[in-house]
């Protein structure tokens, strides 16, 4: 067998999007929380592409700036969207003038890599034209496939130029091809725009490669939803819908249980050990990697956090560039800002804060409390209500608070502070100074209580 021809990936993504009534360009809304087109961009470079070139429209600078990093992509302006075929055009200069051209669309995000190198390979080494199409119960709106008696492919009819009788073959162009780019060159050069919509079709190649004897064969995705393009915000929806699904149905795959499958979000990285748990509505982002034994509760949010193993987040907590150390429980409501460190079995409750701190093994802070900036040893007591006051109004300082120390209720400990070893803080103390270790420290004003005092009345 001779090496396979290369590969030149081209991506339209010069439409406009009217409909998704949006001011971010269509190809840039979000499928998992990735534009539309990386999805796209990702899938194509699996398939180890020799060019990989977006054609973008008027206002394509939002889609190029969101690309910037991306040093493999070519660009090529289509001013003016004069049809697909021209859309396709624009790109050739971008392309070698051998191997083959693979054409792909910015609003059609969910094809897998394994349906295009099916494609790529159907066309024999570029023998051959290869076209994705799909049978559609209601076919309204798409190109139709006219075929032969035989049954080979003949021509791509739009439905506006279709005669009644063409407009019932259920056979439709999803507008993925794979055509050798010599041909291809030549076929676009001579592309005419005399047809219902005054628009230079890509679809009129495939009637062209048929006069040049080159045979077009039509190749089907594994699902349909593969092809499914977004053109406004339901479509939007549904797709996002159907990749969740799929990405709950690999972790259910790896071993993971979910509670509800049609009730997950991963819009990241998703890696998970054994005997994981994940019960309903949670959303995963960034890169989260939950440890064996782990539970993750109802309505936990969780962005770019390791969790140990065994550990319980308890329902609706907020997870944020943290660790949290093996058997901590978490929640419920709990929040855990960037910077947090977590030793193990770390008890952080309802309603408590931590923001850029570190929290050795063995220590709770239950209810209530802010923990910011800090370095809390192992087996400290943060009770209820107590707030590092770390913020002066304009420097941050840190608090330290040493193994062993119960910081009683509603203390504030205004930072810098240390609080030693063993230490216990009364409760309502405000914290100033350090406070030596194994020390009882309050800062409170005695409790008086004044006989015969009488209640304020109501003047009449
Ligand atoms: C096109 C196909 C039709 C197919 C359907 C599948 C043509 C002539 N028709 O129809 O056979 O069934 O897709 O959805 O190709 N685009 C540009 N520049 C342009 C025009 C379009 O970049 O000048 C891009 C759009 O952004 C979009 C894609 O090409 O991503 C398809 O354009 P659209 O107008 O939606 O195609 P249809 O006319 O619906
Ligand atoms: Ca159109």
């Amino acid at each position: 067998m001779s090496a396979s021809p290369a590969l030149n990936v081209i991506v339209l993504a010069a439409g406009q999007g009217k409909r998704m009534r949006s001011q971010l360009p269509k190809v840039l809304q979000p499928i998992a929380g990735q534009p539309m087109l990386r999805h796209v961009l990702d899938t194509a470079r699996s398939l180890q592409p020799r060019k990989l070139c977006v054609v973008f429209g008027h206002g394509g600078e939002l889609v190029r700036a969101a690309f910037a990093g991306d040093a493999d992509l070519s660009w090529a302006e289509q001013a003016q969207q004069l049809g697909t075929g021209h859309a396709v055009q624009q790109a050739m200069p971008e392309v070698g003038d051998d191997g083959l051209a693979l054409i792909l669309y910015g609003d059609v995000p969910l094809t897998r890599a394994a349906t295009l190198s099916a494609l790529v390979a159907a066309t024999e080494g570029g023998r051959r034209v290869a076209l994705l199409t799909v049978n559609m119960a209601n076919p309204a709106g798409y190109g139709r496939i006219i075929r032969n008696e035989a049954g080979a492919v003949l021509r791509i009819v739009e439905e506006k130029d279709a005669t009644p009788e063409e407009r019932r073959v259920q056979e439709v162009n999803t507008g993925i091809l794979c055509a050798p780019v010599a041909r291809l060159r030549g076929w676009l050069a001579a592309l005419k725009n005399n047809n219902a919509q005054g628009e230079y079709y890509l679809t009129d190649v495939i009637a062209a490669a048929v006069a040049d004897d080159v045979e077009v064969i039509a190749a089907q995705p594994a699902d349909d939803w593969e092809t499914f393009g977004v053109n406004n915000k339901a479509h939007l929806a549904e797709l996002e819908r159907v990749h969740q699904r799929n990405l709950a149905d690999a972790q259910l795959e790896a071993g993971v249980t979910l509670i509800d499958p049609a009730r997950f979000d991963q819009r990241g990285e998703l890696v998970c050990g054994r005997d994981v748990e994940i019960d309903v509505g949670c959303v995963f982002e960034g890169r989260v990697e939950i440890g064996d034994n782990a539970r993750i509760g109802a309505h936990c949010v969780l962005k770019n956090v390791k969790i140990g193993t065994g550990v319980e987040v308890k329902p609706f907590c907020h997870l944020e560039d943290a660790i949290v150390g093996a058997d901590s429980v978490l929640g419920p409501y709990a929040r855990l800002r960037p910077g947090t460190v977590l030793a193990e079995d770390v008890h952080i409750g309802n309603f408590v804060e931590v923001k850029n701190s570190t929290v050795a093994a063995h220590s709770k802070a239950n209810h209530l409390a802010y923990v910011g900036d800090a370095d809390v040893g192992s087996g400290v007591n943060i009770g209820a209500g107590v707030i590092t006051c770390n913020y002066d109004g304009a420097n941050k300082h840190r608090t330290t608070i040493e193994d062993d120390a119960f910081i009683g209720s509603d203390t504030q400990l205004v930072a810098p502070v240390r609080v030693g070893k063993g230490a216990t803080i009364g409760a309502g103390t405000t914290l100033t100074r350090d406070v030596p270790a194994n020390t009882l420290t309050i800062s409170r004003v005695k409790q008086s209580s004044l006989e015969g005092w009488q209640r304020p009345v109501k003047k009449k």
